[in-house]
């Protein structure tokens, strides 16, 4: 709570109406899970685990109107096909979309993913190159299955993990403008800029760099998307760290951001407080009309629960926007309480604490797994599940860097939680001496994308 002109302003607008038990695990439990999981902490079974960080994706927890919306959706309801004026849920989503983002279309999809797939394809053509600042390696992936190249020219700072500075999801303006000097405006499909930059920690982009990015591209002729699965947690830094949006509201930066762009992808899993759904937004009317048929006949359009759930929490966000101010201050709190003992990355961001894993286990061997090892002693010690994040992008994995991420999901658990996963890493970080490697099965019959398995060495 702090006080403002009208005396005080509310920090978390929403108290638990419904709580899950939690299995209290013994030591030798949780060492027979381990090794049952082959040592990687993503298949230690979800029962054995006291809190789970590995992604604050898809498992935030819903409110009593989200609840009611679920319930009041139809539950036999026919496809939304190609007629979206038909459909109910459709409508009450378009008109939450169009209110708080500004986009005049959208094409609603099951994950953020499905929407990258079907907009990468419209827009991404082979042999050119997309410019962007450390995209998620979904969104990466997609791109490149289009024939296209990315060249990263987000700053310099999101490789420096001490730095203060507080946008280090900017873009380099110097990079940009090489690139599209090497390469020429014509051979570039777009530059795609991702906001709350979740491969180097988190960090925001701000509307200063978005704006002078929006220049170049109008005066290029490149149109300029986003990924704004995480604009929320943007918004909210820009309000905190941008002087000349202190005194604008969420909505106004996220309309301002939204405003900046051409086109954007969204999960809906992280800010729409949802387990499934996506979003594309798009000014054109010929590429709303493409992308909701390629939505079609991909079969990746939502049920209308999972609109009615994005439409209730949209509505709900933008009615006490302290929620937004609460959730990424919880996630500074957990940054706080660790920043004066472990290596973490600053400065804090809005949706994850990152590790420094280079500087937390120094002297053990790449071959041996520093990260996988440092989240199997973190489980076996305390139950709480961390994993690695998003595989490293090529510029990190380039310069070394090794990362273990704290995903707080939102709305889902309490400060005693994160005061529980502060004590196991402070517990892991004075007995990192203690933390034994790893090394790799190999087991060819197993696909080469499937969580790996490990033995303690
Ligand atoms: N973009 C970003 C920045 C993401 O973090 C994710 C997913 C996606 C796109 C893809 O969205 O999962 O709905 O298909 N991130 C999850 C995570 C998996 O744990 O960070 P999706």
């Amino acid at each position: 709570m702090t006080e403002g002109s009208a005396g005080v302003i509310f920090s978390v607008p929403y108290e638990i109406a419904v709580v899950r038990p939690l299995r209290q695990t013994t030591v030798d439990e949780r060492d027979a899970a381990l090794r049952a999981a082959f040592y990687n902490s993503e298949l230690v079974p979800q029962e054995m685990i006291y809190l789970d960080l590995s992604t604050d994706s898809g498992v935030s927890a819903l409110s009593t109107h989200q609840l009611a919306a679920l319930s009041a959706a139809p539950t036999v309801e026919p496809g939304m096909g190609l007629a979206t004026e038909g459909s109910r849920s459709f409508a009450s989503l378009e008109a939450q979309v169009k209110e708080n983002f500004g986009f005049p279309y959208l094409v609603a999809t099951t994950q953020g993913r499905s929407a990258e797939r079907i907009w990468t394809k419209l827009n991404v053509k082979p042999n050119t190159v997309v410019l962007g600042n450390m995209l998620f390696p979904s969104t990466r992936t997609h791109i490149e299955m289009n024939g296209a190249k990315i060249i990263d020219v987000i700053g310099d700072a999101a490789h420096d993990f001490t730095s203060p500075e507080p946008f280090k999801g900017n873009v380099d303006f110097e990079k940009l403008q090489a690139a599209i000097r090497e390469h020429g405006a014509e051979n570039i499909s777009c530059i795609y800029v991702e906001l709350s930059v979740n491969g180097c920690g988190g960090h925001p982009v701000s509307l200063g760099n978005l704006q002078a990015v929006r220049e170049v591209a109008s005066r290029q002729r490149i149109p300029l998307f986003l990924d704004a699965c995480r604009i929320l947690e943007n918004s909210y830094l820009i309000q905190a760290r941008e002087p000349r949006y202190q005194k604008q509201s969420l909505r106004e930066i996220v309309l301002e951001t939204c405003a900046l762009a051409d086109g954007a992808t969204m999960s809906a899993l992280k800010d729409l407080l949802v387990s499934s759904g996506g979003l594309i937004l798009t000014r054109d009317q010929t590429s709303y009309q493409k992308a909701l048929m390629q939505s079609f006949l991909d079969g990746v359009q939502p049920p209308g629960s999972a609109m009615e759930l994005m439409a209730t929490a949209l509505r709900e966000i933008f009615a006490a926007e302290s929620y937004v101010a609460g959730r990424v201050e919880q996630v500074n709190y957990l940054w706080r309480r660790l920043s004066d003992g472990v290596p973490v990355v600053g400065p804090p961001a809005g949706h994850a604490v990152f590790i420094d894993v280079n500087k937390f286990l120094p002297d053990m061997a790449v071959e041996h797994f520093p990260v996988e090892a440092l989240a199997a002693f973190i489980y076996q010690r305390s139950g709480i599940r961390v994993t690695k994040g998003p595989p490293a992008a090529p510029s990190q994995a380039a310069r070394g860097i090794r990362l273990l991420r704290l995903a707080v999901p939102a709305r889902k658990y309490l400060q005693g939680h994160l005061d529980d996963v502060a004590a196991a890493l402070r517990y892991a970080f004075a007995h990192r001496n203690e933390i034994r490697g790893l090394s790799k099965i190999n087991d060819p019959t197993r696909s080469k994308y499937a969580p790996a398995r490990f033995t303690l060495l």
